[in-house]
């Protein structure tokens, strides 16, 4: 045999005894339905999973690390692909409640299944999903022997970004996410929560967070630099007291990774990426889960006129409580929320032992005899649970208070976690935190009651699966307006959250304060014209949406009619008009007739703008009853100047707006057939 005839078969010979597996490309592509987006993910050379995102020519992602590090060994490198698979899904699934009525899922999905090539030979899969309008990943640890419990010490994965785009981020340690969103370019971020929303002007506007947050720790990312001045955001992952980031046992899914896509700004609201990411509903019978409005004994605490604890000011008394009851009924409000209701407030807010109790009212409040008497009213109580942070003493009551909650028919909790940490411990949005949110919604779901959580870990579309979650806080609500020490929330807040915390989920901000002047500081009140408080009920996105201020502050207020008007539920949403931080306008078709409802909303600055009305049906008419800034109004001197308008439009028809400084707009257009 010749040298070259041996050294040919020599080669053949050790092809054909290569496994089948080794053989795998090292790299795949996959994209949208439409081609628009083009996902491709690989191993390098040292064995690094990594991945990278292309819209058409456009770079959108550069290539970025994935992988894990593991307590005992490294799952980020000396990997081999050993398959990809695919998949593909396209289904329209129908929400109980939301911004929309009917949701399209359409994807390509691309899995890449790794195994280690030394050592223990540890196997992940990373399955990415590939939509038109954003893509998503997450990482599957299957059974395998080599894996049985473990602990996360850091995920590696990152978010490779061309340049150094601007940015809408919150620190991750403003407490209860309670901050002011700023932007700036990323390379001038320190570690911030997701969502991160990426200003990539002129077309590109991006959302990075995650989706289906069920057993893990809440992600953080932090900018790292990267070669060519490209900025790359990496994870990092809020720790239990200990470091360590996520316990787990295989088999275990990690949430997902995602990235919406958008070319205009009012896209990121209409976008569903973080909503399909999201397990179907498990509730088979969601005919219980309701939407609404209602009004509460709570504004009164937050001005300093009553108190939570009993006293000459307890505002949870009988007589107060079915004042409420009385205004709800009476203005077609469903719930009213009642707090400082139960033994604990007396405590420090319960903090002394961990003393709230759930199910034991004060004597001055008739607990049941308030919910008979409400629901004969067709209202019913809001049920209030604050926990001081005293999760374990919460769950261990759980049982006892939902189904006591249910049997007087009770529809809604409102909890609350006012506490740096939980149980004195871990970090609310550790995963520890993670798992103590979702046994109480699951909990509150075997009873039928829907949850509001304040101070909750960010939301991350957990509505699709449970939609007994309606709501949530994690943002500077209105309640800083009334005793924040630097005056309240400033101006441009209210046209930043649509485009940032609002993607993560419907906030229980509590608009419509009619009674602008501060009662705890002079200086601190709602920076913003009354229209603008009606706009509110429109832009930021509830199910449950509060008219939050005392009920005496709405006797004889034509702005109010606007309130009543509103529904609660949406067939559709559109965005006509937003830049993200100065203005927006919201739009929003009723769930169950023709009506819209319309609202407009400018920071510190005036503006005049030109509504066109083309999201109506075109052969329609509409009364529009428009309330409007009066012209002399302004959010310091004059916020309550306000016209009330009407006039009959269609969708050729063009509104000129004036919004005054802080001011706004708020729309109700009644279809006339
Ligand atoms: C903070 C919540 O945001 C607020 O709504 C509530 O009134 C207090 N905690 C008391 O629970």
């Amino acid at each position: 045999m010749t040298t070259e005839r041996f050294k040919n078969l020599f080669l053949v010979l050790c092809f054909a005894l290569l496994p089948m597996t080794m053989m795998a490309k090292q790299e795949a592509t996959v994209s949208s339905p439409s081609g628009n987006l083009t996902l491709t993910a690989g191993v390098d050379n040292a064995g690094r999973p990594y991945y990278s995102l292309r819209r058409g020519g456009e770079v959108i992602l550069l290539p970025s690390a994935l992988g894990m590090k593991l307590k005992d060994g490294s799952l980020d490198s000396d990997f081999r692909v050993v398959a990809f698979a695919r998949a593909t899904k396209d289904e329209t699934w129908r929400q109980p409640w939301g911004e929309e009525v009917d949701v399209r899922n359409h994807y390509n999905e691309l899995t890449m299944k790794l195994a280690q090539k030394k050592g223990l030979q540890r196997q992940l899969n990373i399955v990415f999903r590939v939509f038109d309008d954003g893509m998503g990943f997450r990482y599957v640890f299957p059974e395998q022997k080599q894996l049985k419990d473990f602990v996360i010490t850091d995920e590696a994965t990152e978010f490779c970004f061309k340049g150094d785009p601007e940015a809408w981020t919150l620190p991750y340690d403003a407490s209860y996410y309670e901050g002011l969103w700023t932007k700036e370019h990323l390379s001038k971020k320190g570690k911030v929560c997701t969502p991160v929303t990426i200003e990539a002007k002129p077309d590109l506007y991006m959302m990075l967070h995650e989706a289906n947050l069920t057993d893990y720790s809440s992600l953080n990312v932090k900018p790292v630099e990267t070669k060519g001045g490209n900025v790359s955001l990496k994870a990092e992952l809020v720790p239990w007291s200990n470091g360590d980031l996520v316990r787990a046992k295989a088999p275990f899914v990690s949430p997902w990774r995602m990235l919406s896509v958008e070319n205009k700004a009012g896209g990121l609201i209409t976008n569903r990426v973080m909503l399909n990411l999201n397990d179907p509903c498990k509730i088979k019978d969601t005919s219980w889960i309701t939407t609404g409005k209602y009004v509460g004994v709570w504004w009164s605490y937050h001005m300093q006129t009553a108190t939570w604890a009993p006293g000459p000011k307890h505002g949870a008394t009988t007589e107060n409580t079915k004042r409420y009851i009385d205004f709800a009924a009476q203005h077609g409000f469903k719930g009213v929320l009642v707090e400082g209701w139960n033994y604990g407030w007396e405590n420090d807010w319960g903090k002394e032992g961990d003393k709230f109790n759930f199910t034991k009212a004060y004597p001055d409040y008739d607990f049941e005899g308030l919910q008979k008497y409400a629901l004969s009213k067709g209202v019913s109580l809001i049920a209030h649970n604050e926990t001081g942070g005293a999760a374990k003493n919460y769950e261990n009551q759980l049982e006892e208070a939902f189904s006591l909650y249910e049997k007087m028919g009770i529809k809604a909790v409102k909890t609350g976690y006012v506490n740096n940490l939980m149980d004195d411990k871990e970090h609310q949005h550790s995963q520890y935190g993670v798992r103590h949110y979702r046994k109480v919604i699951e909990a509150a779901a075997r009873h039928h009651i829907m949850v509001v959580n304040h101070e909750p870990a960010m939301p991350t579309g957990l509505q699709r699966t449970y939609p007994n979650l309606i709501a949530s806080e994690g943002v500077r609500g209105q309640e800083w307006n009334a005793w924040d020490g630097n005056g309240g929330n400033p101006p441009y807040h209210l046209c930043v959250l649509p485009f940032t915390r609002q993607l993560a989920g419907p906030i229980d901000f509590t608009p419509g304060i009619f009674n602008l002047e501060g009662k705890v500081f002079p200086n601190t009140h709602p920076h913003t014209t009354l229209a603008k408080q009606l706009a509110e009920y429109v832009v930021i996105y509830t199910p449950w949406q509060m008219a939050a201020d005392e009920i005496e502050n709405y006797k004889d207020q034509p702005a109010f009619a606007f309130i009543e008007a509103m529904p609660s539920n949406w067939q559709k949403t559109v965005i006509p008009m937003a830049e993200i931080g100065k203005y927006i306008v919201t739009a929003r078709k009723d769930r169950d007739s023709e009506n819209w409802f319309v609202g407009g909303m400018s920071d510190e600055n005036a503006r005049d703008i030109k509504l066109k009305l083309d999201f109506l049906s075109p052969g329609k008419s509409y009364k529009a009853i428009i309330y409007k800034d009066g012209p002399d109004a302004e959010y310091d001197k004059n916020p309550y100047s306000m016209t009330i308008e009407q006039q009959v439009v269609n969708n050729e028809t063009v509104l000129n707006l004036h919004l005054a400084k802080s001011g706004g707009f708020a729309i109700q257009l009644v279809c006339l057939k």
